[in-house]
């Protein structure tokens, strides 16, 4: 048997590592997870008794283009539904655009390190990812609008970027719309986009209107606490939605998901909520990173990549035995940092004193 080329040496993603996993490993009760961005506030009180609802239809098939969820969301974006696409996470649209607009012969431009899963599924599909390294832990835009030919099909922009946190500001992302040719589909990732503070983040959706080639992506796995739902979005342009049904599994978002979405959207104030502790966190680890003398780059998500100078499996292998688990940065192509998601204070003070002793363990603080 033989899979077919492109699929061929393929990496498999890895997830962070699992916290029952850990527990049972380590012989540790108190563990605390993170290491995949998700929210350590859990999610809406609202959710759970929305899911009683659908408890007699578990026999059918779920509503394909879920209507419930699309009417809401669509109100609350203020875009009109038939500019909404569902997917069995943000992972999923990615998919999708791979599956509609990537071939062998094409390419994809995107940063050199972002999130993974444009690449897999450019390279998945066949064609070419041309990778353009970070400038200053940023996307370069000026120079992926160099690296546009005409083989490019899709440009990918993650804001704010995953590992590193860092945005790109209204200004530049319209300089570069405005210099972009016409056969090009932006795809900007906002999955963290309800943790975005800045005042210079673009409104995207507003840019929909006078630029068809913008396929925005949202999801209700990190502000609104749903990952294990997986549930996200994407917005663009009517004809840009046609072309991704195409290829969308027809009963790609489940009963209970979509009930679940519908629930936590409702609930705005646990969103501001969130918002707020979360920079409040980011507030109080920055500036004991700042004390330490420890760099990092601006985070405007809900984690921060931070240098600590010793190789990132030390530092990871150390936290975890003292039962905090962080993302390794060697994983995420830097190799001296660690990303570590921003928690409920209490862990953001847990995760600091293991840091701490960490760090004078390796003689990295006096
Ligand atoms: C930038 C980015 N895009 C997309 C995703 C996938 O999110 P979802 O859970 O909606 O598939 C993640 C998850 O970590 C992410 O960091």
């Amino acid at each position: 048997m033989k899979p077919k080329s492109t699929v061929q040496g393929l990496p498999v993603y890895q997830p962070g590592k699992p916290l029952e996993e850990v527990k049972r490993e380590l012989g540790l009760e108190h563990v605390i997870k993170l290491a995949s961005n998700e929210n350590p506030f859990g999610c809406s009180d609202r959710v759970w008794p929305a899911l009683s609802e659908v408890r007699d239809s578990f026999h059918l098939y779920p509503e394909g283009l879920a209507p419930e969820l699309r009417e809401k969301l669509a109100e609350h974006l203020e875009v009109d539904p038939l500019r909404l696409i569902f997917g069995n996470g943000s992972d999923e649209i990615v998919q999708m655009i791979g599956r509609a607009y990537l071939e062998p012969g094409a390419e994809s431009v995107m940063a050199e390190i972002t999130f993974p899963r444009y690449e897999t599924h450019t390279r998945i599909e066949g064609a070419t990812a041309v990778k353009i390294p970070l400038k200053d832990g940023t996307h370069d835009l000026e120079a992926m609008l160099a690296a546009v030919n005409e083989k490019t099909r899709v440009v990918w922009i993650c804001n704010p970027n995953n590992p590193t946190g860092t945005i790109v500001g209204r200004d530049e992302l319209t300089a570069f719309l405005d210099q972009l040719p016409e056969h090009v589909l932006v795809v900007i990732d906002e999955a963290y986009h309800e943790y975005v503070t800045d005042p210079s983040y673009p409104d995207t959706v507003s840019l929909l209107d006078y630029d068809p080639r913008i396929v925005i992506l949202r999801t209700f796995s990190k502000i609104y606490g749903l990952a294990a739902f997986r549930v996200g979005y994407g917005i663009a342009h009517p004809d840009v939605i046609r072309e991704l049904n195409r290829v969308r599994e027809p009963f790609n978002v489940n009963r209970l998901a979509q009930k679940a979405a519908l629930a936590a959207l409702e609930d705005q104030s646990f969103v501001w909520y969130c918002r707020n502790q979360n920079r409040r966190g980011i507030d109080l680890i920055t500036k004991k990173l700042d004390e330490w003398g420890l760099p990092y780059y601006p985070a405007h998500g809900n984690f921060i990549l931070l240098e600590t100078g010793i190789h990132s499996s030390e530092v990871f292998e150390d936290l975890l035995h003292q039962g905090v688990i962080v993302r390794a940065g060697h994983l995420l192509g830097h190799p001296n940092h660690i990303r570590v998601t921003v928690g409920t204070e209490e862990q953001n003070v847990r995760f600091l004193e293991a840091l701490e002793s960490c760090l004078k363990r390796k003689k990295r603080l006096s």
